[in-house]
């Protein structure tokens, strides 16, 4: 490795002449992108294009690895990387050489300004472009806000918040020099066994299309500019539906449903104007996604016409060779990568000298490389880096955490968070009339409601729901009987102990759900490469909840978590349950207020819950022989809890289900109304949402489909009138031979409050 060392440096000593004395317009901010890019190309060596193709992770990541794992964990593990028989003033040198791109995992605006200083050093120079995985704010990086998880965020039915919180997220970066967050993640899911549902916006192409579009816009604006962070749309594709579950396994997925439900939202996002795009671990009916050429020149850039980069995921490249063995070296990995049309590689030692050699045996010609850097490049300029390649440290704290993002993160988790069940109506729960509450559970009092891909905040930037209730209630007494954070280790002595604490207690409040937080890397049970082969709460939890609710009391069933729980003995026998998924920094005040009524819960599901893990894969848009057939062992074939169901602390009356017309052409729209009524005491806001059937088709649709939705406030007693149009792209699909449009014949509207049939106003009509 040493030897791979010498050669980078030596080459690119040699690189050092290639400068020739032409006016330096690549520095000349009043140029057009375009011709900075060409000007600057024109003076790149190869070894300095390649470098440009290449992420590392950041120093301060390198040391926390080195010495702990070994060049097979570090294939293996998602989490941390090192480079083997590498210094850290390796990576500084070759920094300094400007032979590296961009790196990722740099956690402080001090690591990042100083690699970029080392960047700013090399002969042309090129600032780098740092990334990292702000998927619910930059929560990653310590001392940033921490809004809910996308699924939370995708509850709320609220795209206008999806834009204000990556338009907040991009400012923090930025305020800690970063560019590019590796979000949205636009994969539509339906796996609840999957660990990383939690960081999707749920099941539905529409829904996630419209949060994924929005938080592009968020993200990026125009892109033009110091305000701005590059988006990553991602992972590119059907990682959601992984043979058995697990991270990275393969998809094998038709083009008719790839074309449906698994590409809409990337197409959506690259009309939002998404600059980059990440590839999925897993392979695709066969072909390694990192290979798939078809997915990355004909459909990505042939196609839908994506002008930005692509870049592999984490040590995905490498996998072609080690994993898939579609490749019989790393350098044919690399080839295959280059060839199907990867731009940036994520991430490591080999990728420059392997890959300069490609281009020495023209075996990948240099204007192949040439259109990446293109690429890399013209966005480096866009985010005005060679203007600004340094954040300003003092004034950092004042845009991070500071009060409009801390705001938008408490109403994004009240926005988000589902209420399941409430029978008898025990919640919003009476202060008066339930002094004494037993507190208990794995989620009571931890920093857990974070969620994946946080890292530990300061204690003062997070409400746990213990503190929350004490805010909330101030003169109940609230007893905790600690659980630990541990799902797999609880102890049974504390569960006993919560069962007797319960039968003095007037009321009980169950803490439950999944371990999210990354830093306990092998302990969780939720997150990234955590996926499960059940879906029912693990350890001793149900234990925990039965054993509590045999005191007699009232219990309710509090559940933090990222992928659905088929939690149905609680939906059984409990009185209510509220679905908080990860609700961010603010999460224990938003739960509180909920339980305690001082805020309506309004959200819906963005994801069907499941009763079982036997019932997956289970999703509201299925096609109509899916429950042909019951299932021989006597259980439903329902789900426990629908898409896009969720109860509020008011009612609604929905009626007069209006078309404009019943017979139209194929390319006539249709005005449809309904008047939807707050028949209860509380002011609210409901989700209506509408879907859509095509009753008959040349190839089999889905019994319904959501088209549109709408956020609708309403005051106590309030009625409105809410309106929508069905234009006839909503009415079009993939026919027996894939052409797509709109076919003749009935369809069926259907307006209400949840996907569920009983939930449904319906009306029909005619293309004709
Ligand atoms: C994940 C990506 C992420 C990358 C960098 C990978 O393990 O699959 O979603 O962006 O790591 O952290």
């Amino acid at each position: 490795m040493k030897h791979c060392t010498l050669t980078i440096m030596s080459i690119a000593l040699a690189a050092a002449s290639c400068s020739d004395n032409k006016p330096e317009l690549y520095k000349e901010p009043s140029a057009s992108v375009e011709q900075r890019v060409e000007d600057l190309l024109g003076r790149m060596t190869l070894e300095e294009k390649v470098g440009q193709m290449n992420q590392f992770v950041g120093i301060e990541h390198i040391r926390a690895a080195q010495g702990s794992l070994t060049e097979e964990e570090l294939h293996n593990n998602t989490a941390n990387a090192f480079y083997p028989n590498t210094s850290i003033e390796d990576v500084e040198s070759w920094t300094k050489q400007g032979l590296i791109g961009s790196f990722l995992h740099v956690l402080t605006v001090e690591e990042a300004n100083y690699l970029q200083s080392l960047a700013m050093q090399s002969r042309l120079p090129i600032p780098v472009i740092f990334g990292i995985d702000a998927i619910h704010g930059n929560a990653n990086a310590p001392d940033n806000t921490v809004y809910a998880t996308n699924i939370n965020l995708a509850c709320s039915f609220d795209t206008a918040a999806a834009y204000a919180i990556a338009r907040q997220t991009a400012l923090e970066m930025r305020a800690m020099n970063m560019h590019w967050t590796f979000n949205p993640n636009v994969e539509v899911a339906r796996d609840a066994r999957w660990g990383r549902v939690g960081e999707t916006f749920g099941e539905d192409p529409y829904l996630v299309s419209l949060m994924g579009a929005q938080s592009v816009r968020g993200y990026q604006q125009d892109l033009n500019g110091k305000r701005d962070v590059l988006a990553c749309i991602k992972h590119f594709v059907g990682g959601s539906q992984p043979a058995n579950g697990t991270n990275g396994a393969p998809a094998d997925l038709s083009e008719r449903t790839l074309r449906e439900v698994y590409f809409p939202p990337y197409v959506k996002g690259i009309e939002a104007g998404a600059m980059s795009v990440m590839m999925s671990h897993n392979e695709l009916n066969g072909i390694p996604c990192h290979t798939n050429d078809w997915l990355m020149t004909d459909v990505l850039r042939g196609e839908w016409k994506f002008k930005g980069f692509v870049v592999s995921d984490w040590m995905d490249i490498e996998h072609v060779y080690d994993l898939h063995a579609t490749a019989d070296s790393l350098k044919e990995a690399f080839y295959q990568t280059i060839a199907a049309g990867m731009d940036m590689h994520m991430h490591g030692i080999h990728w420059n000298r392997m890959v300069a050699e490609l281009v020495r045996e023209k075996r990948i010609p240099e204007k192949r490389i040439d259109e990446s850097v293109r690429r890399i490049l013209a966005v480096k300029f866009r985010l005005g880096l060679f203007e600004q390649p340094y954040a300003d440290v003092e004034e950092s704290m004042q845009i991070r955490l500071n009060r409009e993002h801390r705001s938008t993160a408490l109403e994004s988790a009240r926005n988000g968070i589902v209420l399941l069940k409430n029978e008898g109506n025990i919640l919003p729960l009476q202060a008066k009339k339930y002094r004494k509450v037993l507190v208990t559970g794995i989620n009571a009092d931890d920093e857990n409601i974070l969620g994946d891909w946080s890292a530990q905040q300061r204690p003062d930037n997070v409400i746990t729901v213990l503190e929350g209730l004490r805010q909330a209630a101030p003169e109940t007494t609230f007893e905790l009987v600690d659980q630990g954070w541990d799902p797999r280790n609880m102890d049974r002595g504390r569960v006993a102990l919560a069962a007797q604490k319960a039968r003095s207690a007037d009321l009980n409040i169950v803490v439950a759900g999944e371990y999210m937080m990354r830093y306990r890397w092998t302990e969780r049970t939720d997150g990234e490469d955590t996926d499960r082969s059940d879906i029912d709460l693990a350890g001793l939890q149900n234990e925990l909840i039965q054993k509590v609710a045999a005191s007699g009391k009232p219990t309710i069933l509090v559940l933090i978590n990222g992928r659905p729980l088929g939690v149905e003995w609680a939906a059984q026998n409990l009185p209510a349950i509220v679905e908080a998924w990860a609700p961010g920094m603010y999460g224990g005040q938003a739960i509180a207020e909920i339980l305690y009524g001082a805020v309506n819960p309004s959200a819906k599901l963005a994801i069907t819950i499941p009763r079982s893990v036997g019932q997956i894969q289970m999703y509201y848009n299925h096609k109509p022989s899916q429950y042909f057939h019951p299932y021989a062992d006597y259980k439903p074939s329902t789900p426990l809890y629908p898409f896009g169901y969720g109860l509020s602390y008011t009612t609604y009356r929905y009626s007069d289900l209006q078309l404009s017309k019943t017979l139209v052409s194929a390319k006539e729209s249709i005005e449809v109304k309904v008047r939807v009524k707050n028949t209860g005491r509380r002011e609210g806001v409901e989700i209506v949402q509408l879907y859509l059937r095509d009753n008959t088709s040349s190839a089999t649709r889905p019994v319904k489909e959501l088209k549109d939705f709408a956020r609708v406030p309403l005051k106590a007693g309030e009625a409105k009138t809410v309106a929508f149009t069905i234009t006839p792209n909503k009415l079009a699909f993939y026919s027996k031979d894939m052409r797509y449009g709109v076919e003749r014949g009935e369809f069926t509207v259907m307006v209400g409050k949840s996907s569920r049939d009983e939930d449904l106003l319906k009306q029909r009509f005619v293309v004709r």
